[in-house]
């Protein structure tokens, strides 16, 4: 099987669990678009469902496959959010953000009753920590967060380069991260968020509440 059969295979599995009536959070990313490239299937063949997304890209894409979207800006609460990660361990600790989108992630995440998080293999790990972590910033705080982020002892760049730099749906920065080590993800959490400037980051640490990992076709599920 290749990753993207076992993308296809996460994907469509938390798919299943949604059910008629639901308010679903869709993610973003290539797992995430398998998820909502089968929830159009469900929905074209009957099943009644709404959804916010957690990117434009994302958006477009649901809203293409027939699905009937709406502003999040609306939604104070979500049934389930479905979504993509770029590394998961086994407390359900997760690493997200590579495509840029973890600030409304996190806010979809937060409001739904329940997230899954769907992957290929290649993203489970012992412990989280070896992937980028990318950290949301508002661009009059840039240098200031990126120094902050280097006293933690982070080695810093702007995602996209000075000359070109990545602009997140919201038109901030992303400052990816490489911490040479991870030993408490939990207290990064609560440092990161207390930086002024910095509006988000892509250490999920609460809101995951199972993940549906495929690797060679064998599809592993972890619960919370
Ligand atoms: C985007 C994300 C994605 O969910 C994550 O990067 C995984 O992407 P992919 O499924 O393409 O590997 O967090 O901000």
């Amino acid at each position: 099987m290749t990753t993207d059969e076992d993308k296809r295979e996460a994907a469509n599995a938390a798919v299943e669990e949604i059910a008629d009536g639901m308010l679903v959070g869709l993610g973003t990313g290539s797992t995430a678009a398998f998820a909502i490239h089968r929830l159009g299937e469900r929905v074209r063949a009957g099943l009644r469902v709404r959804a916010v997304a957690t990117s434009l890209r994302s958006f477009e894409q649901a809203r293409a496959a027939g699905i009937a979207m709406l502003d999040f800006a609306d939604v104070a609460a979500t049934d389930l959010a479905i979504d993509g990660t770029d590394e998961i361990d086994a407390r359900l600790y997760a690493i997200k953000g590579a495509g840029g989108a973890m600030l409304r992630e996190k806010i979809v995440a937060e409001s739904a009753a329940r997230m899954i998080v769907i992957a290929d293999g290649s993203k489970r790990v012992a412990a989280i920590g070896a992937a980028k972590l990318p950290v949301e910033v508002l661009p009059f705080a840039r240098s200031f967060v990126a120094r902050r982020l280097a006293d933690l002892g982070a080695t810093v760049t702007l995602r996209g380069g000075d000359a070109a730099p990545f602009r997140t749906d919201q038109d901030n920065l992303v400052l990816d991260c490489r911490f040479a080590a991870f030993d408490d993800p939990l207290a990064l959490d609560a440092t990161l968020a207390a930086i002024p400037g910095v509006l988000g980051h892509g250490l999920f640490l609460r809101e995951i509440d199972s993940a549906i990992i495929c690797q060679q076709g064998q599809v592993t599920r972890i619960d919370r």
